[in-house]
């Protein structure tokens, strides 16, 4: 990308008064750059690079904006799925927020123990993507760019192709030497490794919400947020700490990510704006490709249709819409959902002819059984008193609102 027109003007100024003047490096610095390091850089520019996609004109920033905690909807008309670069392309699924995704260890089977019987068993855990189907952020990248209903690149040879022959191909060079686009496997390699990078840069932890200054001794939570902490963590009220994770005796921010990165179906009610689930539902981590070969020897595959990963809930008042198909717009609706779920669903799902709730509405009803209704705060029934009150409800929600990060860190 080119430098605004100001400090262009102001360049160009100079050189054509000040001849003399050592040439200025190729590769100008933007404002919002500092503080990057060369690779960063360069993983900004190809992280805003509009010239990626086909036709031009949508980059990664476009859904993941820096503005939203690097979440969004690219101008969507439903903002639950974001819209692609062809004309009325929709994708399937809420855009999440990658702020914090750097922390997520690769995809993978890990142990989980189970609390109460001791035992321990195999569980999917890590990755990227809502089903982990990218292990890592390197093997993210070129998701999104070949994706049709994103950035609909043909091919990485295309994008290669469009950043040699583009504004910051120097600094391409810069960082990885002048050879760097004579292969175009090897190059598309390193320049996603650039991103990573950026993706991995400070900008995206910065550990600066009102929340981390508590960690640290540096503010203090008011008591509603307080209240909404201790109710976050306690196993019988909103229990939520046992899946958005934190180490309770740690202050360390780094401890406090708010996922363990493992996979849970919910029983999201289903998004009726979303078009391309009405006939072929999301199923999620199991439809993961590759599953199987990773998966330990008669693991119940099927049992994971309708878990998603766990997201984390750092910056989660500007990252609405909520779930994986964004059926919620409002924080405080998720909230209320964990707490009456099963307690009150007709508030929740739409009813059948002998108006009873149909619960779990998003899965087909082979999978239903696979929604967790062992857990608290979702393990009443219904007619039973909800884990959490409408003040315990308020309470999280204004706990949560700490978790977001200031605008400038
Ligand atoms: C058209 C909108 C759109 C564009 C463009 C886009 N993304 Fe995404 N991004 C999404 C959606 C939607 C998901 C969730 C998809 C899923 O889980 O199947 C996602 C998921 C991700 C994730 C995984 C986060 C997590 O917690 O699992 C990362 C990382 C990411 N995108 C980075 C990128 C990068 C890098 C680019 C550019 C090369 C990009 N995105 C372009 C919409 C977009
Ligand atoms: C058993 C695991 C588990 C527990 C307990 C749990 N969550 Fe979640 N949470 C998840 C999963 C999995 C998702 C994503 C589900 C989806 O998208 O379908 C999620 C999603 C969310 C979201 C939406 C995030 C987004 O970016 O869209 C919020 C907000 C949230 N949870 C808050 C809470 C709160 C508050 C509690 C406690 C009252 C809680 N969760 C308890 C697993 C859990």
């Amino acid at each position: 990308m080119l430098p605004p027109f100001s400090t262009r003007g102001a360049l160009i100024f100079l050189l054509a008064a000040f001849p003399w003047l050592p040439p200025v490096g190729a590769v100008a610095l933007e404002a919002d750059e500092a503080g990057l390091t060369p690779i960063e850089r360069l993983g900004k520019r190809i992280f805003e690079d509009k010239s990626l996609s086909r036709p031009a004109g949508v980059s990664c920033a476009s859904c993941h904006d820096a503005a939203t905690a690097f979440q969004g909807a690219n101008g969507s008309p439903i903002p639950a799925v974001a819209r692609g670069s062809l004309p009325n392309s929709l994708g399937k699924r809420n855009t999440p927020t990658i702020m914090y995704a750097s922390f997520a260890p690769p995809f993978g089977f890990i142990d989980d123990k189970d609390e109460e019987t001791g035992k321990v068993e195999k569980t999917p855990a890590g990755g990227q993507f809502l089903d982990g189907r990218a292990s890592d952020l390197l093997a993210q990248v070129e998701g999104p760019l070949l994706d049709p209903l994103e950035m609909n690149a043909p091919s990485k040879r295309f994008a290669v192709e469009a950043i040699r022959d583009g504004a910051y191909a120097t600094l391409a060079k810069e960082v990885y030497g002048e050879k760097v686009f004579d292969d175009p496997d090897a190059a598309f390699e390193k320049l996603a490794q650039a991103v990573v990078a950026f993706e991995s840069s400070a900008r995206f932890h910065p550990f600066a919400s009102k929340f981390d200054d508590y960690l640290r001794g540096k503010a203090e939570l008011t008591a509603i947020e307080k209240k909404g902490f201790e109710l976050f963590k306690d196993p019988k009220k909103g229990n939520c700490i046992a899946c958005h994770a934190g180490k309770e005796d740690s202050r360390n921010p780094q401890d406090w990510l708010f996922t363990d990165f493992t996979y849970d179906a919910l029983g999201a009610p289903k998004n009726p704006a979303i078009a391309a689930t009405a006939s072929a539902p999301d199923l999620g981590l199991c439809k993961r490709p590759g599953l199987d070969k990773l998966a330990p020897a008669g693991f119940k595959i099927d049992s994971l249709c309708g878990a998603f990963k766990v997201p984390t809930l750092r910056n989660i008042a500007v990252t609405g819409p909520y779930l994986h198909n964004g059926v919620f717009t409002k924080l405080r609706d998720v909230v209320a959902f964990y707490a009456t779920r099963d307690t009150d669903p007709a508030q929740w799902y739409p009813k059948d002819e002998k108006g009873k709730a149909k619960k779990f509405d998003d899965l087909p009803e082979t999978y239903r059984e696979n929604v967790n209704v062992k857990e608290a705060p979702y393990d009443r029934k219904e007619g039973q008193k909800a884990r959490l009150s409408e003040k315990d409800i308020d309470a999280i929600v204004a706990f949560l609102e700490t978790l977001t990060d200031k605008q400038k860190p």
